[in-house]
């Protein structure tokens, strides 16, 4: 049947109590590992900007390389990566967000991309928002506009999906888990 979403929330692993007592973590590799589900998520993705105009695909460290080059490559445009803090030899811009605990940074090279640029920014999951929304000002600074924020998984119980969507920025996710 047509039910994609379904399915492929269905090949997701919910691991009790990683990487802390109490938290649920919806783990996506067991996707990424059956080459038919792989391919259906990607797929997913491309049929939905193929027809878009996108110029560039930008990818969240970690799990959005895996998802963003993919993609990228697909829709035969560049992909940047938006890396946590230290790793980006060439000069950076940077944006600092709040984590459970603490604070993280996430880099992204000054010359990524370009004023008008029209880009897709993806990661694996929306928690918080925190991460997605750091690279989304990224991308803004820089002048580029930033077509969609894409994601596999929304968490919708920890209001990131509810943050980014009421400051009016266009937000993709293929399922929700409680
Ligand atoms: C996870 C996930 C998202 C982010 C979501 O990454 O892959 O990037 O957290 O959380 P948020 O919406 O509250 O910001 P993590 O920080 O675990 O990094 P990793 O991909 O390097 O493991
Ligand atoms: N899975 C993956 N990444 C995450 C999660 C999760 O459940 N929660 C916060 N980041």
């Amino acid at each position: 049947n047509l039910d994609y979403a379904g399915y492929l929330k269905s090949w997701i692993r919910t691991v009790p109590n990683w990487p802390h007592d109490g938290v649920m973590f919806r783990d996506i590799t067991p996707v990424l590992q059956n080459p038919k589900t792989f391919r259906l998520l990607i797929d997913i993705f491309v049929h939905r900007y193929m027809d878009q105009k996108i110029d560039m695909v930008a990818g969240l460290d970690a799990r959005g390389f895996i998802l963003g080059s993919v993609l990228a490559y697909e829709l035969n445009v560049g992909f940047i990566p938006i890396r946590k803090k230290g790793k980006l030899p060439f000069t950076t811009v940077a944006e600092e967000y709040e984590l459970e605990y603490g604070n993280a940074t996430v880099e992204m090279h000054t010359d990524a991309c370009k004023a008008g640029d029209r880009i897709v920014l993806i990661d694996d999951l929306i928690a918080t928002g925190g991460t997605m929304m750091a690279g989304y000002k990224l991308l803004t600074r820089l002048g580029a506009e930033v077509i969609e924020t894409a994601a596999i998984v929304d968490l919708p119980e920890l209001g990131g999906s509810k943050l980014i969507k009421d400051k009016q920025i266009p937000l993709f996710t293929i399922c929700d888990f409680e």
